[in-house]
């Protein structure tokens, strides 16, 4: 993540952009700049490192009242640099972008733009809209900025300021949250409301494919292709942790919308789109030692370890090396046959979950190479593993893992290949199709989110239900156990994952009208056998919910969510998108606490 901000009023820029920034830092402070307009000309100061190093050398610059960008940065494209630091420039330096996301189509428009002459300075994806901007600069920076839009790819935010119109800032957002406070008589363009508040609660904020053109005294709102939005700021109440929240209402409907981004940077640096290949290099995996290896052990708690299920069928059936699934909190009560042959790894959002770290240490006495796919750096698993493979989503502050479950299948994912492409059973090249559709999950996590208000709908007719039960087969067998974790662990309903093809073997016997059946066919391989199932259930009177593609047809469901068409491997990520708004919306129609529902803690540190 990245943090961005920008302000036109009448006071002094300098110290507005850093404090601003200083709010932000949480999202990132590899580097760090500022850039303003004075006199008619742009001023830039950057540096790597912490806010602290930028403020080091504007200490006490007053240039009065103006217009001014600031960056804060995780870096995704480049190393963390003062070159590779934000705003970054066009050729004649008028013109100066501060972005957040990726974009992904940047290598080809940077060769187009070069072929035009244009001269690049960074190794980042962020330069190639300050110079499509400058390209299309012929009436205004606003219009520059929608052209250059529409030649954009990816998952990105971005502000830009012209030093030829002064006294506006464009603000676009596909992807990472944008919004401008609405300030008196100034207005105050940011990633999150932290930077903003300070001057005012009256917030716009930003949906996607919407930008803002903005003055000191307006600010009008038009989606990407030009159409006027009419929106009224909303004021915020003044309410610290809402502010962490960044306007949304829980940390973990923040979460389930952070995904997107979480999947995006947890790819990144880690993918060759031309060749295929996959770089871990934190996982400590060198060529010796996969001559030695012969399978791999996945070990977790809870939805990491249906991570680790959903891992299975990527190891095998994508790498064809043998695969074992365990809880941690079994695992070493069974004496496991592990060895130097058996990459085992554990799988941990916290990277401090007492059980996984026990069966870290027991793995690792008992000679296997342990690896931890972790969203924490700096957490116990991480240290005491022989590598890494960390997932990017962020601090996940919600008790139901969201973000970084769809991360840790990113992770496993990728890993997979690796682990084929090492081993020789696939080459790089086989492995581009799945990375490039891969690549593109989070727009269709972004389209599958846009579908919340048809759960939410769904949620209202369901959430006095006593039971529920959950039911896939193959590869979303996984989805259905996580879907039903979800909903019990916040909103209290009792809710069972089975595989589907085992409901004859008995839990038939609960069917009737009260049990609603949420039936996961989004795998085609299966849907067929699926669909029996599914007759089934309605034949005893059950209240079937089907969770299918935008291209099935469903005449049998009383009610269906839809997500778009995916691989049968990659589905599971688009699959549990719906699932966890479901448990979302029937736990805030229960009026359960969903951040911290109660008898569980985020990270469950005891045994
Ligand atoms: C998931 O929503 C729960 N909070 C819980 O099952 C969690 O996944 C489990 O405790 C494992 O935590 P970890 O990933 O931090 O090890």
């Amino acid at each position: 993540m990245c943090g961005i901000i920008g302000y036109l009023g009448s006071r002094d820029v300098i110290p507005v952009l850093i404090e601003g920034l200083k709010k932000l830092e949480y999202r990132g402070y590899d580097s760090a700049g500022i850039a303003i307009v004075q006199d008619g000309e742009l001023r830039i100061w950057r540096s790597s490192g912490k806010i602290a190093n930028l403020e080091s050398q504007v200490n006490g610059l007053r240039v009065g009242k103006g217009t001014g960008l600031g960056h804060t940065r995780w870096a995704t494209h480049g190393r963390p640099s003062e070159e590779n630091a934000h705003p970054h420039r066009d050729c004649s330096g008028k013109i100066v972008v501060v972005h957040n996301g990726i974009v992904e189509n940047y290598l080809e428009v940077k060769k187009a733009l070069i072929a035009e002459g244009h001269r690049f300075t960074t190794e980042t994806d962020t330069e190639v809209i300050a110079h499509l901007v400058e390209k299309h600069f012929t009436h205004g920076l606003e219009e520059a900025c929608r052209k250059a839009l529409s030649e954009l790819e990816g998952v990105f935010s971005f502000a830009a300021l012209s030093a030829k119109e002064p006294n506006v800032i464009i603000a676009a957002r596909n992807g990472p949250p944008l919004l401008v406070g609405v300030g008196d008589g100034e207005n105050i363009v940011s990633s999150d409301v932290d930077a903003v508040l300070a001057y005012t609660k009256r917030i716009l904020f930003l949906n996607n494919h919407e930008m803002a053109i903005v003055t000191q005294s307006s600010t009008r709102i038009m989606t990407f292709n030009g159409s006027h939005i009419e929106r009224e700021p909303e004021t915020l109440r003044w309410n610290p942790i809402m502010v962490e929240k960044g306007g949304f209402k829980h940390f973990m409907l923040k979460e389930i919308h952070e995904q997107p981004m979480a999947i995006r940077e947890t790819c990144y640096g880690r993918v060759s789109y031309d060749t295929g290949q996959i770089f871990l290099e934190d996982a400590g995996l060198d060529s010796d030692y996969f001559r030695q290896m012969r399978s791999v052990a996945l070990i977790a708690c809870g939805t990491s370890w249906h991570a680790a299920l959903v891992g299975k069928f990527y190891i095998e059936q994508i790498a064809r090396i043998p695969c074992e699934v365990d809880y941690a909190s079994e695992y070493r009560y069974r004496r496991p046959l592990t060895n130097g042959n058996i990459l085992t790894v554990v799988i941990t959002q916290s990277g401090e979950t007492a059980d996984t770290l026990a069966a870290l240490r027991e793995a690792r006495d008992l000679g296997s190479r342990v690896v931890a796919i972790c969203n924490v750096s700096g957490s116990m698993a991480v240290r005491e593993s022989d590598g890494m493979i960390l997932t990017h989503a962020g601090p996940e502050i919600g008790v139901a893992s969201t973000k970084a479950f769809t991360s840790q299948l990113a992770a496993l994912y990728l890993l997979a290949h690796f682990l084929g492409q090492q081993k020789g059973t696939i080459q790089p090249a086989d492995s581009l199709q799945g990375l490039h559709e891969l690549a593109r999950l989070p727009h269709l996590i972004e389209i599958a989110l846009q579908r919340e208000n048809e759960v939410d709908e769904l949620a209202r007719r369901f959430f006095r239900a006593s039971d529920f039960l959950y039911i896939a087969r193959g590869i979303n067998y996984p989805i259905a156990l996580e879907g039903a974790l979800k909903l019990k662990e916040i909103s209290y309903i009792h809710a069972e994952g089975y595989p589907a093809g085992e409901m004859k073997h008995g839990p038939i016997a609960l069917i009737d009208e009260d049990l609603p059946v949420v039936v996961i066919t989004t795998n085609r391989n299966l849907a067929s056998k699926t669909a029996s199932n599914m007759q089934e259930v309605k034949a005893r009177g059950g209240t079937l919910i089907a969770l299918t593609t935008d291209d099935e047809p469903d005449t049998v469901s009383d009610h269906v969510l839809r997500i778009p068409s995916v691989s049968d491997l990659l589905s599971p990520i688009l699959s549990v998108i719906p699932l966890q708004l479901l448990a979302y919306h029937i736990a805030l129609y229960r009026g359960c606490d969903v951040d911290q529902p109660r008898n569980l803690a985020k990270s469950v540190t005891v045994e």
